[in-house]
């Protein structure tokens, strides 16, 4: 506890948070493998803090007007990928309030789509694989890359090592909506007065600059 309350502080002298307050409008990604709750949380999220939310594969829906199984029918992964890549800029261009946005489970895996997000905090949303299949299996959402249970493991383990480079990483396991809320804003200080939440972590990444000491 005593080691995330000195990581939270030195959060707070990030650069790279520094810009997205100087623009003045904030806005927070929520990363995570398909059904790990991204919208959810988000809406939960955006609610709370009465921002805007916006789930990133139903932008991507609205704009392209085809649903997200049809575009990987047509246009295949790639053809998916150039679309939410360009969906993702688009919109972090135009943020004009505060904005929580849940990612697809695939965008925080792409390199240019990191780089992008950059200046914003991310949220990784981290539960085990096992619960990630019991709840795919469970929902109806149709995930042209979610059908076959090793695709599903493989894909996971590929990504985890993307995920974690997320802002701040939280587990979700065992917790209901409102308590996964309040510990994304108590960590990312989102609220005044509020101190580091016990077991979100903050990517050792974000500390690698020397400007943090
Ligand atoms: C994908 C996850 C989906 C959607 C698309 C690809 C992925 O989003 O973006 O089917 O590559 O994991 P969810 O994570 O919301 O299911």
């Amino acid at each position: 506890m005593g080691a995330d309350l000195g990581l939270t502080t030195r959060l707070t002298t990030l650069p790279r948070f520094v810009s997205w307050s100087a623009m003045g409008v904030r806005a927070v990604f929520l990363v995570g493998f398909m059904a790990s709750g991204k919208s959810s949380v988000g809406q939960e999220l955006a609610r709370r803090l009465n921002w805007d939310f916006v789930d990133l594969d139903a932008h991507i829906e609205s704009r392209e007007r085809q649903t997200v199984p049809e575009i990987f029918r047509d246009r295949g992964e790639p053809g998916f990928r150039r679309a939410e890549a360009t969906a993702l800029h688009d919109l972090t261009e135009s943020l004009e309030r505060n904005t929580v946005v849940a990612l697809g489970g695939g965008t925080f895996a792409h390199p240019g789509n990191r780089e992008l997000l950059r200046p914003w905090p991310s949220v990784f949303l981290d539960a085990p694989l096992e619960e990630l299949w019991q709840r795919r299996r469970e929902d109806a959402t149709i995930r042209p890359l979610g059908e076959d249970p090793s695709e599903f493991a493989r894909l996971y383990e590929f990504r985890l090592p993307f995920y974690r480079q997320a802002t701040v990483t939280v587990v979700t396991s065992g917790k209901d909506l409102a308590s996964l809320c309040a510990e994304i804003e108590r960590t990312l200080q989102f609220r005044e007065g509020t101190e580091a939440a016990g077991s979100s972590q903050i990517s050792p990444d974000h500390f690698s600059t020397g400007e943090l000491q």
